[in-house]
């Protein structure tokens, strides 16, 4: 504490004689404080901000995702809108706890013989199997073969992190490739791991569709090795995902070049309401025998969101590789967090391995889908009914959560001010955040946007 070389030279003066201070207070005994010293308490609290050791730090920017619900919040606006938030909102705008995930609950209470103690370092087990199986289905031969490791993570979030960690210390190549345009974490979360980043072609703003071409001629001259981010489904923000065939020729691609798949799996269900069609693609990439990582999230098909439940999973080449992999993946996990928490992974073992429960939840799961794709077409057909000028039509082709509306950050900041209609400033709407009465708002929204644009 007293070297002064952790003082930072934006520091100023009055920062360094506060440190002087609390070292000195630090290395005497509190008996010997010289009485007409001020206290360490009082001298670290008054006077201006300037007095304080932080005084250098800059004020932060919101998330650019999370700041749109911070905004909306504040709107004393009886119309408002929230589009920003990725979470599930029944038809009357609230948020929902699935029934199952109710019953669970009220088992894992009921039952006595339940303790709060300390999870392993990987989670709980039965938890990691079970989504494990349900990510690359139940007769994955990668399973079978125990060449799969699989750790519980804190959410999608965390489980890409510690997909991250993990390669940037065992993996020879440090580049990751990141769709463009991405989940606005995806850069902050691999740069901060230690990769480094660089994005691939990914979307046309011309067509509001996949630009394969560029996409295979950006993997095509990726260096041998590098890793690859893929959104397994429902892509984040531009609700465009390649078709079979197109998953197919990238698959391709992928395992010729020897590059490495990061599957980001956040949408398992909700892309089109079926558990085992959303996880096509990273079947295909595991049932060829190579390797890859996926991160699993039940913040939106359980609803689990501040639960905080996902999974890591690492397809190795051998059983033998897989536990030498998951023996350092403790060792990334245990300074990081410790251990997971128990109860949100709890809810979802219960589920996951009552039958009754699982189907129960994937009725549940296409209804929430269902609900969605019905307010792709209600506001796709709202804006058709009001004439406005241009083709519509990627609202109801694009996919999941998400439409990506190709209206300009101008015409968001407009619809926001005007309509207090809160989004990204990169025009990307949540489906889930409409429902039949809000539709008709948002579209005259878009109408006076798009005429003040024209
Ligand atoms: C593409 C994508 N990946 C990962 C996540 C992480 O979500 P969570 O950490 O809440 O599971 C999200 C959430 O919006 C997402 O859209």
């Amino acid at each position: 504490m007293a070297d002064s070389s952790a003082v930072p030279m934006e520091g100023s003066a009055a920062a360094n004689r506060r440190v002087s201070v609390l070292a000195r207070h630090l290395e005497s005994s509190s008996s010997d404080v010289d009485s007409n010293e001020p206290s360490l308490y009082a001298s670290l609290t008054s006077g201006s901000d300037g007095d304080s050791v932080f005084a250098h730090v800059v004020k932060a920017p919101e998330d650019p995702i999370l700041g749109v619900t911070i905004a909306y919040n504040k709107d004393p606006s009886p119309v408002k809108l929230n589009l920003g938030v990725g979470a599930y909102r029944t038809e009357e705008g609230k948020p929902l706890v699935l029934n199952v995930v109710k019953r669970a609950e009220l088992q894992l209470v009921n039952n006595r013989s339940r303790v709060k103690e300390y999870l392993p370092i990987t989670g709980l087990a039965e938890f990691n199997k079970l989504s494990a199986k349900l990510i690359f289905g139940d007769d994955s031969p990668a399973i079978r073969e125990n060449r799969v490791t699989t750790v519980q993570c804190l959410s999608g979030t965390g489980s890409l992190r510690v997909g991250a960690e993990f390669l940037a210390r065992h993996y020879y190549q440090r580049t990751i490739y990141i769709p463009q345009p991405t989940w606005g974490n995806h850069p902050k979360v691999f740069t901060l791991a230690g990769l480094s980043v660089k994005t691939y072609c990914y979307y046309d703003p011309t067509t509001r569709g996949l630009n394969i071409q560029g996409l295979l001629d950006d993997l095509g001259s990726a260096p041998p090795g590098a890793i690859v981010l893929l959104h397994a489904c429902a892509h984040n923000p531009t609700g465009v995902d390649p078709t079979l065939e197109q998953w197919e020729t990238i698959r391709q691609l992928i395992r010729s070049k020897g590059l490495l798949p990061f599957f980001d799996s956040a949408y398992q269900g909700f892309a089109s309401g079926g558990l085992d069609a959303d996880a096509q693609s990273v079947r295909m990439f595991v049932t060829d025998g190579g390797e890859c990582l996926v991160a699993q999230s039940y913040a939106k098909n359980m609803g689990l969101y501040g639960e905080r439940v996902g999974a890591l999973s690492i397809v190795c080449g051998t059983a033998d590789v897989a536990s030498r992999v998951e023996s350092q993946l403790k060792l990334v996990i245990r300074p990081m967090y410790s251990n997971p928490p128990i109860h949100g992974a709890s809810i979802v073992a219960t589920i996951l391995r009552d039958r009754n429960m699982f189907n129960e939840w994937t009725v549940d799961l296409k209804a929430m889908a269902d609900r969605i794709i019905s307010m792709r077409q209600k506001l796709f057909e709202a804006l058709r009914g009001r004439g406005i000028p241009g083709d519509w039509s990627h609202i109801i082709k694009q996919i999941g959560m998400f439409t990506y509306t190709g209206l300009n950050s101008k015409q968001v900041a407009f619809m926001t001010k005007e309509f207090h209609i809160y989004m990204t400033s990169d025009g990307r709407i949540s489906m889930a955040g409409l429902n039949s009465k809000t539709v008709p708002h948002l579209a005259d929204a878009i109408h006076a946007a798009v005429k003040l644009n024209a």
